[in-house]
């Protein structure tokens, strides 16, 4: 959701242009609908070329490709603040064309400030809210302060959660501030950089460090300064290198991220499985969570549906109470209720989302002690301030559409339930589990397509699932929904009968899942909605029963209970990611979406 960058050479770069689009479309995942490039050259002539669209789109008009220069600032831009226009796409200029700058996130006293700068006599072209930061900083330069004191008294008068860069024409450095949106600092050979996220740091330096929140870093092509936003105290960090593998971030002979990262789940849940029988750390921390009589578990999207997953298994093979919460509504729900002796796994791939990240302020302002994360992505906010961590090693997922990372939040909680119930039988069988997905992914990835074929002739879908199934139907229907652009709900089948059976017509397409152990309460409710004209397609163990019953049966490569809602999702997301490519959307970038969801 947004993202910005910028590079500080140590002499002038003839492709600064080129180097600048490698970044912005290493960002892109992100989600943006305008593009910006700032580019300063070393007698500190400001180049600033954008506008609303795709990189390759903006870059191409606007030949960003001749840009030049010793240092560059770039923006992608999720409209919030004003439509998508080339007055509100980012970089901005201050009114003296001296200072260029540009934030990702969001600054809820924009409205304010524009009208307190305008009264100054400050120009603004459109409503963004990095408009408003751009001209503060140089309102306060004005006032005589040096760029970075103004910079750190303009970050003290913004309301909201973000991150900035900006640079002046005449002073060879960057100035990047973080403040609730995540912000990286990399360090290279000939530069230094800063970016919103990883994987644009890590096309050209695998050394990098997250910065905190209230923190900002001044730098240029060699040295650099962490200080605090609130007194200018120095902050010392040493950077950390990173370990993972980088190639995640390239497509390799896949059409699509999506498509890719759904073809390497079997890797990362083997890798996954191993670490956690062998990892101490992740044990200990297991049985500290569970030795609260309540635990919490919140997450937002494809992380809360593998919560609901989550849920089941511990339930049901340790007996332990797990509540369950999206945390957009957590505050509201439970805010009151919570006891000092109550545990909290808050989850998120991103480990950005805002809505998870107001859960951790809460939990913390009141003092609540117990809380533990499940986070993909290194060095995140979350990742930085919850330190006892269930890590999911799905390396980076750069489809906005969760995939891998939901499917390793499922087995790392499958695997918890089994560690913690002693339960031998499910950790042997989830050595198996790689080689199932395998299966599953080969055998299914053309039958979803002609699914998809068939599907995409309705307009919208229902999924249901009893039981253990149910958190694979809610994802299933999420992943249509997202990808497909059509509604496709997901209900619990023994609930469906009470009121949503009004939906079902002659023809109307409904997609179980089911596990053997469900399948004469599946069977029972298969039959409710055919006797109505519902069209039925059941995902499921092979089954004599449910094959007779429904009109298109898909046999799952096993038959374990724990599996079916890992399978049933995987064989979703082939059909989530089919339909989008048959109506001719791009899969990675779903519309109106993006990876780290970091506004309210
Ligand atoms: C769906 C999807 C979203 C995210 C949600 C939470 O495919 O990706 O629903 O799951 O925005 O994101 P994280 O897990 O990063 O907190």
């Amino acid at each position: 959701m947004c993202g910005i960058f910028g590079i500080q050479f140590s002499e002038e770069k003839k492709n600064l242009g080129e180097i600048l689009k490698k970044a912005a479309e290493r960002l892109t995942y992100r989600g943006y609908d305008s593009v910006g490039f700032a580019a300063v050259d070393s007698r500190g002539k400001v180049d600033l070329r954008k506008d609303k669209g795709k990189v390759d789109e903006v870059y191409g008009k606007l030949k960003m490709g001749c840009m030049k220069g010793i240092r560059g600032i770039i923006q992608l831009r999720w409209a919030t603040f004003g439509v998508p226009s080339k007055e509100n796409a980012q970089p901005h200029l201050g009114c003296k064309g001296n200072l260029v700058s540009a934030h990702n996130g969001n600054i809820v006293n924009t409205l304010e400030l524009i009208q307190e700068l305008t009264e100054k006599g400050h120009i603004f072209k459109g409503e963004n809210d990095g408009e408003a930061l751009c001209h503060q900083v140089e309102d306060f330069t004005e006032q005589g302060y040096t760029l970075e004191e103004a910079v750190m008294r303009a970050n003290r008068k913004m309301d909201g959660h973000y991150a900035c860069v900006c640079t002046v024409r005449d002073i060879n450095e960057i100035i990047a501030v973080k403040n609730g949106s995540s912000l990286f600092l990399g360090i290279g050979e000939d530069f230094i950089c800063v970016s919103s996220d990883l994987p644009s740091i890590l096309l050209y330096t695998r050394k990098y460090i997250p910065l905190m929140d209230g923190e900002f870093v001044v730098f240029n092509h060699k040295e650099f300064t962490i200080k605090s936003i609130e007194n200018g105290d120095k902050i010392e960090r040493q950077p950390l290198i990173y370990e993972d593998d980088i190639n995640t971030a390239d497509k390799g002979d896949f059409p699509h991220y999506m498509l890719k990262e759904i073809h390497e789940q079997d890797e990362h849940i083997k890798e996954l499985v191993n670490f956690v029988k062998k990892n101490t750390e992740y044990q200990t921390y297991l049985k500290e969570m569970f030795e609260s009589s309540r635990v919490f578990f919140v997450g937002a999207g494809s992380s809360y549906n593998a919560a609901v997953i989550g849920s089941f298994y511990l339930q049901n093979l340790t007996g332990k109470t797990v509540i369950i919460s999206n945390a957009g509504e957590f505050i509201q729900r439970w805010g009151k209720v919570l006891k000092p002796e109550d545990s909290f796994l808050l989850i998120s791939q991103s480990g950005e989302t805002k809505d998870v990240m107001i859960v951790l302020d809460f939990l913390e302002k009141n003092g609540l002690k117990n809380i533990f994360s499940m986070v993909n992505v290194t060095g995140s906010s979350l990742h930085m301030r919850v330190l006892k961590r269930f890590p999911i090693l799905s390396d980076l997922e750069i489809g906005v559409a969760a995939t891998k990372t939901f499917t390793n939040q499922v087995v790392s909680f499958l695997t918890m339930a089994a560690v913690l119930s002693g339960n031998e039988k499910i950790l042997d069988e989830l050595l198996n589990l790689p080689e199932y997905v395998k299966i599953l992914v080969e055998e299914y990835d053309s039958t979803t397509k002609e699914l998809a074929k068939e599907l995409l002739k309705f307009n919208s879908f229902i999924f249901l699932g009893y039981g253990i199934s149910y958190g694979g139907v809610l994802e299933g229907a999420l992943k249509v929904k997202e990808l497909a652009y059509l509604p496709g709900e997901g209900f619990y089948s023994s609930e469906f009968k009470h009121g949503p059976l009004a939906l079902i017509f002659e023809g109307q397409p409904v997609v179980f899942l089911s596990t053997k152990e469900d399948s004469r309460m599946t069977v029972s409710h298969i039959n409710e909605i055919k006797v109505r004209g519902g069209k039925i397609f059941t995902i499921a163990p092979e089954d004599e029963k449910l094959r007779k019953e429904s009109d298109v049966f898909y046999p799952l490569p096993t038959d374990f209970y724990y599996f079916i809602p890992i399978l049933g999702v995987i064989f979703f997301q082939l059909l989530a990611y089919h339909m989008s490519v048959l109506k001719g959307e791009n899969p990675d970038t779903p519309r109106n979406l993006s990876k780290s969801i970091t506004v309210d």
